[in-house]
């Protein structure tokens, strides 16, 4: 079974500035760019086939409502609109959450009292989010906080504001995994409190993943997700036989920080494992992978 590189999405990360290509220390090769060098970044990446790419906003300022992820001229809104200009082929997938832009690091909007999500709330910022990121020109949005209904809010807001045609991919099957942990250094998006098990999956039951993946299917998501992939490929052929809708798997941080540390030991060769375990997220019924080694992946399948 080969790798299609058109069905692989890249992960990039944006940040105000210009001339910045900061290397993340836990993930050796990703890197948080400023939008002029995303732009060239992408370019490459056009170069190499790939075709799909997931863009994070790392922002300058954190509030408790995470107010910067939807304020007119946010991180990612000025990013797509670039790329749409340079690369109007690319199509776009944006991340919509909370968690880089508030201060506690949590997903949704927090009540205070009470220190639970305020659901109504963070359902009308992650629709500002996903209209911002509409407005700029994304082909896609992701929703990612796991707020209650998250899916619909945001396909309603988006049919309401001519954007029907805009997709939406859900993490359906969002578990809460210790393999998120290189990526919160990313954006340094650790929960300051408590941890996300109220609103992301529990990883030892397949059942509530089959729930939600007909919940937002239910909901209009175009496209359903299960996030981490190691461990979690029982969901993902699960998913795959039963809804037979598109299906992304995202091969996560610590799932890439791993390999690179095996590579560094002397444990592995790092395209022969990459390969090995793209193949293995494949086989079990993914449509896309979402996954760091995307570019690397090109490059070696290029030379063959
Ligand atoms: C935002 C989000 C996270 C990831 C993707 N979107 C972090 C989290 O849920 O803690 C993780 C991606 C990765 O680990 O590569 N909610």
């Amino acid at each position: 079974m080969n790798i299609e590189v058109d069905k692989l999405i890249y992960p990039l990360f944006v940040k105000k500035g210009r001339n910045l290509k900061e290397e993340i220390l836990s993930m050796p090769g990703v890197y948080r760019f400023s939008p002029d060098l995303l732009v060239k970044e992408v370019g490459v990446l056009k170069k190499l086939g790939i075709r799909r790419i997931l863009i994070f906003g790392i922002p300058l300022t954190k509030d408790p409502k995470g107010t910067s992820s939807y304020v007119e001229g946010n991180m990612v809104s000025s990013a797509v609109k670039l790329i749409k200009f340079f690369h109007p082929e690319m199509t776009i997938i944006t991340d919509v959450c909370l968690c880089n832009y508030t201060t506690h690091g949590h997903c949704g909007i927090i009540k205070k009292r009470t220190r639970k999500i305020d659901n109504i709330a963070t359902l009308k910022a992650l629709s500002r989010i996903a209209l911002s990121h509409a407005n700029a020109g994304a082909d896609c949005v992701a929703p990612s906080a796991k707020a209650k209904n998250e899916v619909r809010a945001i396909r309603k807001t988006l049919d309401s504001s001519g954007f029907k045609h805009i997709k939406i991919m859900g993490y359906s099957a969002k578990f809460a995994s210790n393999f998120y942990g290189p990526f919160r250094d990313i954006a340094d998006s650790a929960p300051r409190f408590g941890d996300r098990k109220s609103y992301q999956l529990d990883y030892a039951r397949a059942d509530h993943a089959l729930d939600r993946a007909k919940q937002d299917i239910k909901e209009g998501a175009d496209i359903i997700m299960v996030k981490p992939t190691l461990g979690y490929l029982d969901i993902v052929k699960n998913l795959k036989h039963r809804f037979k809708h598109p299906l992304a798997a995202y091969n996560v941080s610590g799932e890439y920080s791993m390999v690179k540390n095996g590579v560094k030991a002397g444990f592995w060769k790092e395209k022969d494992m990459v390969l090995e375990i793209i193949s293995s997220i494949k086989r079990s019924g993914a449509d896309y992978i979402i996954t760091y080694h995307a570019k690397d992946i090109a490059k070696w399948l290029k030379k063959r």
